[in-house]
């Protein structure tokens, strides 16, 4: 082996160590898990005192394992009604949420998924509540399931999104893409590793199925029969990284791809019709949802962010590639 690549292998293994180190660092206490699983019963028990017949569900971080240390709690109300009047629940949850004490109490009505937003003054945990938002609920349980088969896309998934925080590259009203959008962008590039590190799920043989609404929700979820997938896959944090950020710095065809996970691979923009721009939908960067396939979650991306968005993925991959400290100068604020 050339000197050259013995230093390079080196520094790989020095950059995944800090990496793992960090990984741990992010992971949520034992601690926090109670503090928020106690929070989420005393909420349970005010609904049901003061809207008996409705349910509380978790979904988003809390539950889909890319959870990070202090991050919000997403709460789904699901109400027994085809269509209920969603603005008008949420401003019944803020009065019921503000005569309980708690702090900061908005009601986002007119957001395209209204919701009310507080903290609970004892614990300090921020937590949003939605309505009847199952989709949310079951694409949380497919994120979950992947997490289990390799711990490879938790470890990914936990970079890209303390590293998109920092870079201020994950927020849909700025024009930048959701974590839940990264995610998806881990699970896939994790595809189409070779070997893959992880498989599709909806192109197996369905265990699990719901239908919410017109859309039906099926893959394999008998994920514990998995375990082994990734195995003849050898590739570290450092590799993965450093190769995702090349591929979002260089590979990726955004004037033509989209990548999917129900699928495990592309599809192009013409087939689903995402060529040209409809409202504010642009396009520009194409993830589609693996349940709600007419929504690409880079629709929020438009003419700006894209710049700044694709700035920073090549800033990324610069810094791996060059920096002497990539793991310190990678996370460093915006
Ligand atoms: P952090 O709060 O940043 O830790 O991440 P998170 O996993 O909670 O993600 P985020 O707050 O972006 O979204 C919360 C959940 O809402 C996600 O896990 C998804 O289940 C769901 N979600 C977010 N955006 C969309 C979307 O555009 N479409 C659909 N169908 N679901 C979404
Ligand atoms: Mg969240």
């Amino acid at each position: 082996m050339h000197r050259r690549d013995l230093l390079y292998r080196l520094d790989l293994q020095n950059f995944t160590r800090e990496l793992l180190s960090l990984y741990d660092e992010l992971i949520p206490t034992e601690e926090e898990e109670v503090r928020r699983r106690k929070f989420f019963s005393k909420l349970e028990s005010l609904f049901e005192r003061e809207l008996p017949g409705t349910r509380l569900f978790l979904f988003g971080s809390c539950v889909n394992a890319f959870g990070v240390c202090n991050s919000d709690i997403d709460v789904c109300l699901s109400v027994d009604e085809e269509e209920p009047n969603k603005i008008e629940l949420v401003v019944q949850m803020a009065t019921i949420l503000e005569s309980d004490a708690m702090l900061n109490v908005q009601a986002l009505t007119h957001a395209r998924v209204p919701i009310v937003k507080f903290t609970e003054p004892a614990t300090g945990i921020s937590c949003d509540i939605c309505v009847n938002n199952t989709l949310a609920v079951v694409n949380s349980k497919l994120l979950h399931d992947y997490a289990q088969i390799d711990v490879r896309l938790r470890q990914l998934a936990f970079m890209v999104k303390h590293w998109a925080k920092r870079r201020q590259v994950n927020d849909t009203y700025r024009g930048t893409l959701s974590s839940y959008a990264y995610v998806l962008m881990c699970i896939h590039f994790l595809q189409q590793r070779r070997p893959p590190i992880l498989p599709c799920l909806q192109e197996m043989r369905p265990t699990y199925e719901v239908k919410v609404g017109s859309i039906r929700c099926a893959y394999y979820d008998q994920v514990e029969t998995l375990r082994d997938f990734g195995a003849d896959n050898k590739e570290t944090l450092g590799e993965l990284l450093t190769a995702f950020f090349d591929y979002w710095a260089c590979q990726h065809d955004y004037n033509h791809s989209v990548i999917s996970v129900r699928t495990g691979g592309y599809l192009s923009k013409n087939e689903k019709e995402w060529t040209r721009r409809i409202g504010n939908e642009r396009h520009l960067i194409c993830i589609e949802d693996p349940f709600e396939v007419t929504h690409d979650l880079g629709r929020v991306v438009d003419k700006h962010s894209i710049k700044a968005l694709r700035a920073e993925f090549s800033r990324a991959a610069n810094v791996i590639a060059f920096d002497f400290n990539p793991w310190a100068t990678l996370f460093e604020p915006y």
